[in-house]
C-alpha cells in the first residue's frame, strides 16, 4: 500500500501539495484540491484511502435540471452507508475541460475551499463538518448532508457537471476501513422563456406562462422561474410582454424529456438496468428474448444482452456463440426519439417489438436516458478495436493513464475487485470494456471517461495495456 501510494503520487505530482501540507491534521479536516473524481483522470479519495465496496452512494440533491446563467443555486452532496459512522466529501463543477461558475460556502463550519490550490475550484467537508456527520449518521438512511452552493457563469457555458466524492468513514482516523462513494449531476444551461426545457419558446412555453401569470406575490417553481425574465420572484405583465418579443417556436427538434436526459446514466442502465435504478431484478425471461437463444433468467432483460456491447447486435461480436439471438442492433436507428421512447415501452401484445420494460421497472426517466445513450451514445466500436477485436494503441501510454485513473481500486495486476480480472474484459471483450470506462459500471463509483471528456486514443491506449495484465 505504502509503496503504491507514492508511486503514484510522484506520478501525478500530488507529492508536492502534500508536502505543502502538515500531514497531521489535513485530512479529517478536509482534502487536498483536484479528488472530487472529476477531470482529469476521475482522481479521488482512493489515491490514499483504501477502497472498499459497500451498500451506500453519493447523491447530489436538490439541483434543478437546467441552471440559469448568473443564477445561485443552493443544493447537498448526501453520502450514505448505513454500515458506516460518517463521512468527508469532496465537490467540483467542470464543464468543455474547465471549472465553471464558482463553487460557494453556505455552511463555513462544516465546509471549506481546500487550503491549497485555486480555493473556488473544490469544496471539502471541515472537521467539523466530520464530527457532525458522526454525530447525526445513525437518524434517516444512516447518512449526512453536507450543503454547499454555485453560483452559474454568466454566459452560457454548455453542461456543467457536479462531480462529488465521498469517503463514508468508520470513524479510525485511518486510511483502513472507509469506503469511497461518488455521484455526479449534469446540467445544461436553460433559455429564459423556455418554460419547458426543449429548447425553444413556443405554445406549450406559453401555456406554462398562463399557469404561472399571477401578477400577485406568488413565489415562482421550477418551470416558472424560468418565465420570470426579471427574476423579481413573480411572472407578470413586464415578464408576459418580454416573452413575446422572444417567442420563436416551435422549432425544437426534440421533446424537453430527450434534451434534459443524462446518456451516461443510460450507459449504465443499458449495461444492468436493475443496479442503477433499484429495481426489483427481473424474473424469467424478457418476452422478446428468442427460443434459440442460451441464456436465461434476468441477462435476458439487459438491452447489451440482445443488442451487444457494441450496439450492432447480429452485425457484430454477438453474431454467433452463447450471446447469439438474430437481433439487430441500435447503432444508427433511424427512428426518432420519442419513436423508440415509444418502442421500450410498448406490450409486445399490442406494438410489435414492443420491449414492455416499464412494466418491470424502468420509469420514463430512464428510459429517456437510455433513448439518449442509443442515439448519442451508442458509438462504432470499429473505430476503436480492430477486426482481431485487439486495441491498435501505445500500451505503455495507457499504463501511464492506468496509474493515474485505474490502479487504486483495480490494482496493479487489475484483480483486486470482482470476480473477473480487468485483463480478461479488455482480451476477450473489449467492446465491455469500452463501455465500462466510458460509462462506468452499474453500482460503482467508477469514473465514467464520458463525463471526464476523454479521447478515443486514450481508451485504445488504455485498453492496450489493460490487455497485457494477467487474464486470470
Ligand atoms: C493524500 C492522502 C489522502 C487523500 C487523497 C485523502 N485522504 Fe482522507 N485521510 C488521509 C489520512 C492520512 C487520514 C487519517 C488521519 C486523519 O484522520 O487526519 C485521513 C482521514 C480522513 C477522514 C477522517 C477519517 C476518520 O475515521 O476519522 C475523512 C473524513 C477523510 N479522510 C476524507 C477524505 C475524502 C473525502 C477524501 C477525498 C475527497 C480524502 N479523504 C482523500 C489521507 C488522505
Ligand atoms: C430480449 C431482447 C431485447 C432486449 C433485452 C432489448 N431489446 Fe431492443 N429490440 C429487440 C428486438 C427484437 C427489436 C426489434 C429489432 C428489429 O427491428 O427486428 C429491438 C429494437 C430496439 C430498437 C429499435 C432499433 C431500430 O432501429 O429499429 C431500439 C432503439 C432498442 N431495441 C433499444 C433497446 C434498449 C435501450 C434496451 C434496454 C432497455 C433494449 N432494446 C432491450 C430486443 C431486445
Ligand atoms: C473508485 C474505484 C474504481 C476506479 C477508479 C475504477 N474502477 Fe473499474 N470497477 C470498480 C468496481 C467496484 C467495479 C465492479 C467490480 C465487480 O464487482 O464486478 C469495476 C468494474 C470494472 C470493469 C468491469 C469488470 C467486469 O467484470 O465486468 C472494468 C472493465 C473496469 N472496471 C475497468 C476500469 C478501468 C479501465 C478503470 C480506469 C479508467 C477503472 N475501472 C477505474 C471500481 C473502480
Amino acid at each position: 500500500m505504502a509503496s503504491r501510494f507514492r508511486g503514484v503520487l510522484a506520478a501525478t505530482g500530488l507529492a508536492t501539495l502534500i508536502t505543502a501540507v502538515p500531514v497531521t491534521m489535513a485530512f479529517r479536516s478536509g482534502a487536498d484540491p483536484l479528488l472530487s473524481g472529476g477531470a482529469p483522470f476521475g482522481a479521488n479519495c482512493t489515491t490514499c484511502h483504501d477502497f472498499n465496496q459497500g451498500p451506500g452512494g453519493v447523491d447530489v440533491v436538490g439541483l434543478p435540471r437546467r441552471y440559469r446563467v448568473g443564477a445561485t443555486y443552493e443544493f447537498g452532496i448526501h453520502i450514505f452507508d448505513p454500515e458506516q459512522k460518517g463521512a468527508g466529501f469532496e465537490l467540483s463543477a467542470e464543464g468543455g475541460g474547465s471549472h465553471l461558475g464558482t463553487l460557494l460556502i453556505t455552511n463555513a463550519t462544516t465546509t471549506a475551499f481546500p487550503v491549497s490550490g485555486t480555493p473556488t475550484d473544490y469544496i471539502t467537508h471541515t472537521h467539523e463538518g466530520v464530527d457532525a456527520s458522526i454525530a447525526t449518521w445513525s437518524i434517516g438512511d444512516g447518512g449526512y448532508t453536507y450543503d454547499v452552493g454555485w453560483e452559474a457563469p454568466t454566459v452560457d457555458a454548455g453542461p456543467v457537471t457536479f462531480f462529488a466524492a465521498g469517503n463514508a468513514i468508520n470513524d479510525a482516523a485511518a486510511l483502513f476501513g472507509d469506503r469511497y462513494y461518488s455521484g455526479y449531476a449534469t446540467l445544461p444551461a436553460g433559455t429564459i422563456g423556455d418554460a419547458d426545457g426543449d429548447t425553444d419558446l413556443d405554445l406549450l412555453d406559453f401555456a406554462a406562462l398562463q399557469r404561472c401569470f399571477s401578477g400577485g406575490d406568488q413565489s415562482v417553481g421550477e418551470e416558472c422561474e424560468w418565465l420570470d425574465f426579471d427574476d423579481d420572484g413573480t411572472v407578470s405583465l413586464s415578464d408576459l410582454a418580454d416573452w413575446n418579443d422572444v417567442a420563436d417556436g416551435p422549432t425544437a427538434p426534440f421533446p424537453a424529456d430527450y434534451v434534459l436526459a443524462d446518456a451516461v446514466r443510460g450507459g449504465k442502465l443499458y449495461d444492468k438496468w436493475w443496479i442503477v435504478n433499484g429495481a426489483a431484478e427481473p424474473m424469467g425471461e424478457h418476452p422478446l428474448y428468442p427460443m434459440i437463444g442460451s441464456q436465461f433468467g434476468s441477462t435476458t432483460y439487459r438491452c447489451k444482452e440482445c443488442h451487444g456491447w457494441d450496439y450492432e447486435g447480429v452485425a457484430g461480436a454477438y453474431a454467433s456463440g452463447e450471446h447469439f439471438t438474430g437481433i439487430p442492433g441500435v447503432l444508427g436507428t433511424s427512428i426518432t426519439p420519442r419513436e423508440i421512447f415509444a418502442l421500450l415501452k410498448a406490450d409486445p401484445n399490442d406494438v410489435t417489438n414492443g420491449h414492455d420494460m416499464d412494466s418491470f421497472g424502468l420509469s420514463d426517466r430512464d428510459l429517456w436516458d437510455l433513448v439518449k445513450m442509443v442515439r448519442e451514445g451508442a458509438i462504432d466500436t470499429s473505430d476503436l478495436i480492430d477486426e482481431n477485436g485487439e486495441f491498435p494503441g501505445n500500451a505503455s501510454s495507457g499504463g501511464f493513464g492506468y496509474s493515474l485513473s485505474c490502479v487504486f481500486c483495480h490494482g496493479s495486476d487489475g484483480k483486486a475487485v470482482g470476480d473477473t480480472p480487468i485483463g480478461a474484459v479488455a482480451v476477450s471483450n473489449p467492446w465491455e470494456f469500452v463501455h465500462t470506462v466510458r460509462f462506468g459500471h452499474p453500482g460503482a463509483p467508477m469514473p465514467a471517461s464520458d463525463l471526464l471528456g476523454w479521447s478515443s486514443s486514450l481508451i485504445i491506449d488504455l485498453g492496450a495495456y489493460v490487455a497485457t495484465l494477467p487474464t486470470e
